[in-house]
């Protein structure tokens, strides 16, 4: 079902490719800090025209990537899983998206005791929620968060280490429905999809090139790359609204429309 949703997000202010902790990034190549800027405040621009709220973490200097949002935690009925990054480099972020939670009213926060990156690995659906592992999250989180919430955590495993993210591979549509590339999954994991989604919408490589699967998806409203037009298709043949946003700038971390924002589920 469509409804107004509540999103955190983190102006890149101190955006940068300093480092390479995924094959996208390539320091020397570095990336347009001020054009990544204006490409997030249009994406922040979509949700508000949409009427969804969207609450602001204060920027790190010294963090360039805390503007991926949705690795600061998972949030569901309220209850905040904190998480912790695999890489030192983004290591004190998990903190400060946990004392965000704290500062704003959330009883219920965990710092978390296994290694995981919040939204960026765990995706909530009605009954379910989806979660990555093979590059970043450990699967213990898996249970940690099952047992936290409460809710069934089904665990997926990633191949491709382009597709390092769960939330780079696979997008809710709403929460039944999923678009997902089959290839950065297992064998086994493919299976699991194909049998809990046997409509789900396909994408090919090509879309997933360019972080098509890294999309937000309000249950009606699909908020995705530009460039990836097969998968835009796709979606507006099953009666989304499709809003295309630039992102070529965090792009170059290897982050889409989806990793800049961590939706807060009350
Ligand atoms: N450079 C960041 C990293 O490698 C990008 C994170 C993208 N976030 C996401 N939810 N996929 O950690």
């Amino acid at each position: 079902m469509p409804q107004t949703r509540h999103y955190l997000m983190c102006r890149p202010d101190y955006f940068a490719v300093k480092y390479a902790i995924n094959p996208w990034m390539d320091p020397e190549a570095g990336a347009d800090r001020d054009l990544a800027v204006s490409q997030w405040e249009r994406l922040k621009a979509a949700y508000e025209e949409l009427g969804h709220t969207v609450s602001l973490i204060d920027p790190v200097d010294g963090l360039p990537d805390m503007v991926f949002a949705a690795n600061g935690a998972l949030v569901v009925d309220g209850n905040v899983y904190g998480a912790r990054f695999t890489h030192p480099e983004r290591a004190p972020e998990g903190a400060a998206y946990l004392r965000w939670f704290a500062e704003h009213g959330f009883h219920r926060v965990v710092e978390a005791a296994f290694t995981n990156e919040g939204e960026g690995d765990f995706l909530t659906l009605d009954d379910l929620v989806l979660a990555g592992t093979g590059f970043r999250t450990d699967p213990a989180a898996h249970r940690e968060a099952q047992e936290f919430l409460g809710r069934p955590v089904i665990t997926l495993q990633l191949v491709d280490p382009r597709y390092y993210h769960l939330d780079t591979a696979l997008f809710p549509l709403d929460g039944r429905n999923i678009a997902y590339l089959p290839e950065a999954f297992s064998t086994g994991s493919r299976e699991v999809l194909r049998r809990l989604f046997p409509d789900a919408v396909i994408a090919s490589p090509g879309d997933a090139e360019f972080l098509g699967l890294n999309a937000v998806s309000d249950g009606k409203n699909v908020i995705i790359n530009s460039e990836a037009a097969d998968l835009q298709l796709d979606v507006k043949r099953r009666g989304f609204n499709v809003i295309p946003v630039e992102m070529s700038e965090l792009r170059k971390a290897g982050g889409g429309p989806k990793c800049c924002t961590l939706e807060i589920r009350t």
